[in-house]
């Protein structure tokens, strides 16, 4: 496995995470005035083996605005519908020419099939695995907020069981002396993440994210209807109104409106869920930067 791939958030001294961060800031302020010095030559291609909107076009947002060559895979009209393997399909994009792979995939550390592969991976989530380039942003986001993550209350709610988003957020929020506490449905409890009432919670948090019921991953509560939910375990306007004044809600999203959050919270002056997708574009370009190993330069010095 290339060593510029990144994988999980493990990958990642803290040191690189705040590198990685500052870089993401460095893109917010210049808008699109920086682009990668070889960026010509670099030929990428983004390989989703499960839907996706957010990770994937803002993925292809960030390699474009780096002025990377961009080639989106079409699983079912390639070769793995004739049998062709994980690694052979990845293998044969290295035998081709493209230098660094962006991939999702349904199955939990989908990677350790692909050891083999020289050129570096970009993990845009595996399973209930990983997903690092969602915990960057929502790293980014809680920085542009409080300035630090030492000592923040973070509440994570909801289909906890099956997130990974909540594995990658967990693992990199302690890291950095956060707070992170967890609420939900007892059948969506995990081992070693510490569970809590979620109303004592709410007043708790100074960030509070919601978690989608991820029933492409089996989760099921035969029990509660979408209204039901809501009024046990999601965000209403009620729990909204003992959050604290200086405290935020946010989503990887997609939000399932009116289940896990009232749909007008979703817009709310304390969420932040569509600066999120923002700063997701900006911690991929910088992932991208990392990845490749190159250094942007501003544009018009070099026109
Ligand atoms: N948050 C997230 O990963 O969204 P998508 O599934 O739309 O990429």
């Amino acid at each position: 496995m290339n060593k510029k791939s990144l994988l999980t958030m493990q990958d990642l001294t803290n040191e690189e995470i705040l590198e990685l961060l500052d870089d993401a800031k460095a893109f917010s302020y210049s808008h699109c005035d920086w682009q990668l010095p070889v960026s010509d030559q670099v030929l990428t291609a983004n390989l989703f083996f499960e839907p996706s909107t957010r990770t994937h076009y803002s993925f292809v947002s960030a390699e474009k605005q780096l002025g990377l060559k961009v080639v989106d895979f079409n699983a079912e009209t390639s070769s793995l519908t004739k049998g062709e393997t994980l690694y052979d399909t990845v293998k044969t994009f290295e035998s081709v020419g493209y230098q660094l792979l962006v991939i999702r995939h349904p199955q939990d550390e989908y990677f350790k099939e692909l050891e083999g592969i020289n050129i570096p991976i970009i993990n845009a989530g595996d399973g209930k695995g990983n997903h690092p380039s969602q915990c960057l942003l929502d790293l980014l986001t809680i920085y542009q907020e409080f300035g630090h993550l030492d000592g923040i209350n973070v509440l994570i709610c909801g289909d906890v069981a099956h997130s990974r988003v909540a594995a990658s957020d967990k693992e990199a929020l302690e890291r950095f002396h956060a707070n992170v506490r967890f609420a939900g449905p007892k059948e969506w409890e995990r081992e070693g993440y510490p569970f809590s009432d979620f109303d004592e919670s709410i007043e708790w948090a100074d960030v509070v994210m919601m978690l989608r019921i991820q029933k492409e991953r089996g989760a099921t509560l035969e029990s509660l209807n979408d209204e039901d939910y809501l009024a046990k375990y999601g965000l209403t306007k009620e729990r909204y109104s003992h959050m604290k004044d200086h405290a935020i809600i946010m989503h990887p999203a997609p939000v399932n409106r009116g289940v896990e959050i009232d749909t007008d919270l979703v817009e709310s002056e304390k969420s932040r869920i569509f600066k999120q997708m923002h700063n997701g574009m900006l911690v991929r370009k910088a992932m991208l930067k990392k990845a490749l190993g190159l250094e942007p330069f501003a544009r018009e010095e070099h026109e």
